[in-house]
């Protein structure tokens, strides 16, 4: 096989050899149980909470407010069925916004089928929430609130402090799903108001399985795992040692690389989006260009189906998405961009491009070259866009 590009780091990125070399020794040598009291698991347990110690430090927390999980699911489940568990005396209403990760709405939808009612609030056509409409759904039993920090398809960047200001008044707990951007912008949970935010580290050049919710102390909520009594009794399971360390490690080397990232991310994306607006008719921006993760750039293209663009761009090395890599495969348009009012027959020929560390201009350059003609022969088998050409030819 040739060169790959790859263009979906969004999706999942490669973890940093300097990551993996971190994490080596804790498979093999140091294998040690950090629950266990004899140096072998002394060690881990302190490798443990050096990197909780790490982590807390990058995102304005206290080590004691880090919780391992296994990734960004476990986390946004935890939050919001930890929360509605511990909570239900006070009330049985949460609010959450329309363009949420399926680990948010299918949590939600678990809970509305339990007796619970969920709140969605809408997006503008950029992608963005309205503070005040977080405002007005707040009601005396509402519980909490989770609005994710950015969209993962179309990079959206949610004004989350507004929202944590307005839920510290309400007195109503704030989570948000920080998956997308942690390891891309600085985090900080005080900043940002929030009482709980997940991680996961595979998106930030970090290993699979292994992520973070961060939990402001005395905040009440329940346990998911029940078991050996891990976390403070809080998320049960032998810690993933290797995992965690990698994680740690994989934050230290986004923070001290962030800022110069994102702006060559920048701009890669602004120059990918200048080559193909100028090089292909009918195509369309989805998401908010502002408020919006350097590394994302979405499109839509009249006439084409999103999936049949994925297939050709694969068949020339190049990966990309149309949309969350969860929902590949379902011929669903993306709750996301009908969440835009995007309609749906315009959602289906989207296509999401994420840019990260080892894209260069060239890569950049073949996708504007070989990407045109494939939207071309796509077209002339597209029996909607032929309809438009007839359209147009005849006008
Ligand atoms: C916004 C968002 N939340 C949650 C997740 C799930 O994270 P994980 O793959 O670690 O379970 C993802 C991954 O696609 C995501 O993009």
């Amino acid at each position: 096989m040739g060169k790959v590009i790859y263009l979906d780091h969004a999706s999942t990125t490669p973890a940093d050899p300097e990551v993996v070399a971190a994490m080596l020794p804790w498979h093999s040598e140091q294998f040690g149980n950090p629950s266990t009291v004899y140096s072998l698991g002394l060690t881990a347990a302190q490798a443990v909470n050096e990197a909780r110690e790490s982590i807390a430090g990058a995102i304005g927390a206290q080590p004691e407010e880090i919780y391992f999980t296994s990734g960004g699911t476990e986390s946004d489940n935890w939050s919001i069925l930890g929360t509605a568990d511990a909570q239900q005396k006070k009330g049985r209403h949460l609010v959450t916004s329309t363009i949420e990760h399926h680990a948010v709405l299918e949590s939600m939808d678990y809970l509305e089928k339990h007796g619970y009612e969920v709140t969605k609030v809408p997006v503008d056509a950029g992608g963005l929430v309205d503070p005040e409409d977080v405002r007005r759904a707040i009601r005396p039993d509402t519980i909490l609130i989770s609005i994710m920090h950015a969209n993962n398809e179309v990079g959206t960047l949610q004004p989350i402090a507004e929202i944590g200001k307005i839920t510290r008044e309400a007195g109503v707990l704030f989570h948000t799903d920080a998956v997308q951007t942690a390891g891309k912008l600085p985090l900080d949970v005080e900043a940002l108001g929030v009482d709980m935010l997940s991680m996961s580290a595979h998106k930030f050049y970090g290993p699979k399985g292994i992520g973070l919710m961060y939990l402001r102390k005395r905040t009440r909520i329940s346990p998911l795992f029940h078991g050996g009594g891990q976390e403070k009794g809080r998320r049960a399971g032998t810690h993933n040692v290797p995992g965690i360390v990698g994680m740690a490690k994989a934050l230290e080397l986004a923070a001290a690389r962030m800022a110069d990232d994102a702006v060559r991310e920048a701009a890669l994306r602004d120059r990918l989006w200048a080559g193909l607006s100028a090089g292909i008719e009918a195509i369309y921006l989805n998401g908010d260009m502002t408020h919006r993760l350097p590394s994302n750039l979405n499109v839509r293209l009249d006439g084409i189906e999103g999936e049949s663009m994925i297939l050709m761009l694969d068949m020339e090395g190049i990966c990309v998405s149309s949309g969350s890599a969860c929902t590949t495969g379902s011929l669903e348009p993306s709750h996301v961009l009908l969440g835009l009012g995007i309609p749906a027959e315009h959602a289906h020929g989207s296509l999401r491009v994420t840019i990260g560390r080892s894209t260069t201009a060239e890569d950049i350059d073949l996708f504007i070259k070989v990407f045109p003609p494939i939207v071309a022969r796509l077209r002339e088998m597209s029996p909607v866009w032929c309809a438009n050409c007839v359209c147009k030819q005849r006008n």
